[in-house]
């Protein structure tokens, strides 16, 4: 008896031992890495490249680089990214010959886009940096050249990279659960731009990914036939905003009553191009304005989610930010018109509100930023509030808009 449970510890310890290895492994020998086999390209400059290179990624790639105090693609931190997963930081990916990616070929751009592998180390790239699988060759022609452009967002910067801060989670999923992706083994064609429903598609799937936010679940996500992920656009995935609150994305399936069935094409448009419902409430961050779509994309998405089979699933939780009894009337507005899910609570959020305070300096020119952002940022998904805000509540919120920039300076 005494030799069997003899037996029986050194079993166990050695168990733990091994389970303190591999933990001890994951720790110390961070992101796992893979083979690298970029394909040489060189990718020719056209004007019609460059507009539609600027097109997307003005919407795919600017907002997660820019830093916004310099409006340079030279990285930044992801401020939204859940907290156990560590810190990230975007890169410079400015056309700066060592500080950011001017010494890259063509190739290696693709290449990383494509699979997720870093081209120099073959580190897997986690997933908070995207990964373009489906983009047709012409798109990712367009971005590559557009990369290369001179386009002030990608001026050459020598913005040093801050190395991410993956935490213990991130490094083990990393390990057995994230997976960078084949390369295409052909190539990827442009699809008919005329067909309104194979058009919305493409765009859904594999340009602007509203699949993979809007499934019920990024775990059981299938980036390579995104129809096998689970509850295909019916929603349920927890996102979390700039604040460290999270809501679920919506059913986006043309469901009558949990989805979007409702809804006309007009109204569609109108949603994604305004930040708000066909009802006038607000579409919380994380989801984004479509601002550079043409009218004529956004309507050919909602052609293509006509086509999607519907799901009835009600819609999943959404954590309330609380401004609390007593605070300003100010800062209930920031709480109210959801500034705080992109500005954060100190103004320090995925953009900085902290420089408009001297930036902007009469209250018209604020209330004029804030109705019309996109006056004086074209590319920018903020909501366009413009009269959804009454004067009432303006200029309180106003106030508290200067005393986060004010507090800042302390
Ligand atoms: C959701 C935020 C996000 C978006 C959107 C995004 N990136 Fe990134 N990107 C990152 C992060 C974070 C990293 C660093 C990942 C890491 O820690 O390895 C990164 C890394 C990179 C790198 C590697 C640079 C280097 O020196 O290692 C390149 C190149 C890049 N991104 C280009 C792009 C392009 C082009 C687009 C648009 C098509 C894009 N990114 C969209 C967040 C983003
Ligand atoms: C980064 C994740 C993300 C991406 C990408 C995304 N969405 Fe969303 N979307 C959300 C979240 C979260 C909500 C819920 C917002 C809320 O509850 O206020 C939402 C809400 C919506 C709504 C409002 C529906 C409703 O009544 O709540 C529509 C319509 C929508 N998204 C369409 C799209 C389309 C079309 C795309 C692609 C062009 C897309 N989304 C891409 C996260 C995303
Ligand atoms: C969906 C995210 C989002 C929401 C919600 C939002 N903003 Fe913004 N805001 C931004 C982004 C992003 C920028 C930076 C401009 C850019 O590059 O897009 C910005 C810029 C601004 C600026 C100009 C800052 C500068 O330095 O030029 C002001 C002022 C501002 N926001 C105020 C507000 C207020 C007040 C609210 C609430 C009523 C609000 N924002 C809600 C995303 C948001």
């Amino acid at each position: 008896m005494k030799r069997v449970l003899k037996w029986v510890g050194v079993i166990v310890l050695l168990l733990v031992l091994i389970v303190a290895g591999f933990a001890a492994w994951i720790q110390f020998s961070g992101m796992p890495t893979y083979d690298v086999a970029v394909v040489e390209m060189t990718i020719p400059s056209t004007p019609e490249r460059l507009v539609r290179g600027r097109e997307l990624a003005t919407s795919l790639c600017v907002h997660c680089h820019l830093d916004p105090a310099t409006r340079i693609a030279s990285g930044k931190e992801i401020v939204d990214l859940p907290k156990e997963f560590g810190r990230a930081f975007s890169k410079n990916i400015t056309n700066h010959r060592t500080a950011g990616i001017g010494g890259w070929s063509d190739g290696e751009i693709v290449w990383l886009l494509r699979t997720g592998i870093h081209p120099r180390t073959g580190e897997y790239v986690p997933p908070w940096m995207p990964k373009f699988p489906r983009l047709s060759d012409e798109d990712m022609a367009s971005i590559v050249v557009w990369l290369r452009s001179d386009d002030p967002y990608v001026a050459a910067a020598d913005v040093p990279n801050r190395p991410a801060e993956p935490s213990f989670l991130a490094k083990f999923l990393s390990r057995i659960a994230f997976k960078p992706l084949p390369y295409p083994s052909a190539p990827v064609a442009h699809p008919d731009t005329t067909n309104s429903v194979v058009w919305g598609k493409y765009l859904a799937l594999g340009v602007y990914d509203c699949y993979s936010c809007h499934s019920g679940d990024f775990a059981k996500m299938d980036m390579l036939t995104p129809e096998n992920s689970f509850d295909f656009f019916a929603g349920g995935n927890m996102m979390p905003d700039a604040a460290g609150k999270a809501v679920s994305t919506s059913n986006i399936t043309m469901d009558k009553t949990t989805g979007i069935g409702s809804w006309t094409r007009e109204q569609f448009i109108t949603a994604l191009k305004t930040g708000f419902r066909p009802d006038g409430s607000q579409i919380r961050y994380p989801m984004a304005r479509f601002v550079q779509a043409s009218d004529a994309s956004i309507g050919a998405i909602y052609d293509y989610l006509k086509t999607v089979p519907t799901i009835n699933k009600p819609r999943g939780v959404v954590e309330l930010h609380d401004a609390g009894a007593t605070a300003s009337a100010g800062k209930k507005a920031y709480y109210r018109y959801e500034c705080i899910r992109c500005h954060g609570e100190s103004g320090l959020g995925i953009a900085d509100l902290q420089l408009a305070d001297t930036k902007y300096a009469t209250d018209s020119l604020m209330s004029d930023v804030i109705r019309h952002i996109n006056t004086y940022q074209p590319e920018s998904y903020m909501p366009k509030y413009e009269d959804r805000i009454p004067e009432s509540d303006m200029a309180s919120l106003i106030a508290y808009v200067r005393q986060l920039g004010q507090a800042s300076k302390r």
